[in-house]
């Protein structure tokens, strides 16, 4: 584990970022000595003096924070862009893209390790952690997008149909394990269609069935005029900064 939490951070440093500062500070900052279990609960908990069990939910989200709940945060590989919004996803989602890390069906080389470390219970445990996180200050997508594509967008958007499974506003999707995309990071999203053309790397891309048929069907200037799109929706998926919530 701390071995793993020193690759996390080395990795981290090698990011880049904006707002530098920040991750400047978040990156010498070992994670908090996670809460005694109990800690949340009701009751004077702060005196509670147990030592931590490695097992909390603390200890296991600790080595996320310093990407996933940081505005701004970039990642750097396989190109910059800004690491996906997770807060207010479907867990099922993120249990399926962690598990997709885990067996190298996702090949991004840090998400591979670190979701390497997680055993099936830590993975669900996270998972409904970050679907919840942020609930109480989200708004619910409404059923309708926000606003509507340039009619070529709209095209594209038609032509796979991506409502028929991401949801009426790409907010809502049909199965629980598909993504919310509306309203997540624009590079993100190009890099994510990308991805799914790529299957031929070592390092880099994505083997999936479904959106791998999908994004082939597009150039690469295609993805980003629709990720453009989708990247400027209301949607559900935020960053919640570890400052807005407690432990
Ligand atoms: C060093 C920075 C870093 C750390 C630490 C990190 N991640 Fe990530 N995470 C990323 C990047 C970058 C991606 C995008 C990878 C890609 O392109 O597939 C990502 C992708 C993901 C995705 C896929 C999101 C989506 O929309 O498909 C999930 C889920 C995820 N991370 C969860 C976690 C969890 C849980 C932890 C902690 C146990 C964690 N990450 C720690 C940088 C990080
Ligand atoms: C038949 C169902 C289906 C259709 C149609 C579909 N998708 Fe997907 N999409 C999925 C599934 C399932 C995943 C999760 C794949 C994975 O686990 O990597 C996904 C993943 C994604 C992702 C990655 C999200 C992330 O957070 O990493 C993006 C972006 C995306 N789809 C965009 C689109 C767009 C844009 C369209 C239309 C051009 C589209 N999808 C059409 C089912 C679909």
């Amino acid at each position: 584990m701390k071995n793993l939490l020193i690759t996390v951070f080395a990795l981290s440093v090698a990011c880049v970022t904006a707002p530098a500062q920040s991750q400047a500070t978040n990156a010498g900052s070992t994670p908090a000595v996670p809460a005694a279990p109990g800690a949340t609960g009701p009751g004077p908990a702060k005196a509670v003096a147990t030592p931590a069990s490695p097992k909390s939910l603390e200890a296991k989200t600790a080595m996320c924070f310093g990407c996933h709940n940081i505005k701004g945060y970039q990642a750097s590989f396989p190109e910059v862009y800004k690491v996906p919004m997770i807060a207010g996803q479907n867990a099922r989602y993120i249990a399926a893209a962690l598990n997709a890390y885990k067996t190298g069906d996702r090949r991004h080389p840090t998400m591979r390790s670190i979701a390497e470390s997680l055993t099936e219970q830590d993975i669900a445990d996270i998972a409904a952690f970050y679907e919840n996180l942020g609930k109480e200050e989200r708004k619910p997508a409404g059923e309708k997008p926000n606003r509507e594509p340039e009619a070529q967008v709209a095209g594209l958007l038609q032509k796979a149909n991506c409502a028929s499974c991401h949801g009426a506003n790409l907010s809502k999707p049909i199965d629980p394990s598909y993504p919310k995309i509306a309203g997540q990071h624009t590079d993100y999203l190009f890099q994510a269609l990308k991805s799914y053309k790529t299957t031929d790397n070592h390092a880099v891309g994505r083997n999936n069935g479904i959106m791998g048929a999908i994004a082939k069907q597009f150039s690469t200037a295609e993805l980003k005029a629709i990720a453009q799109y989708v990247g400027s929706l209301d949607g559900e998926v935020a960053t919640v900064p570890e400052s807005r919530f407690k432990h």
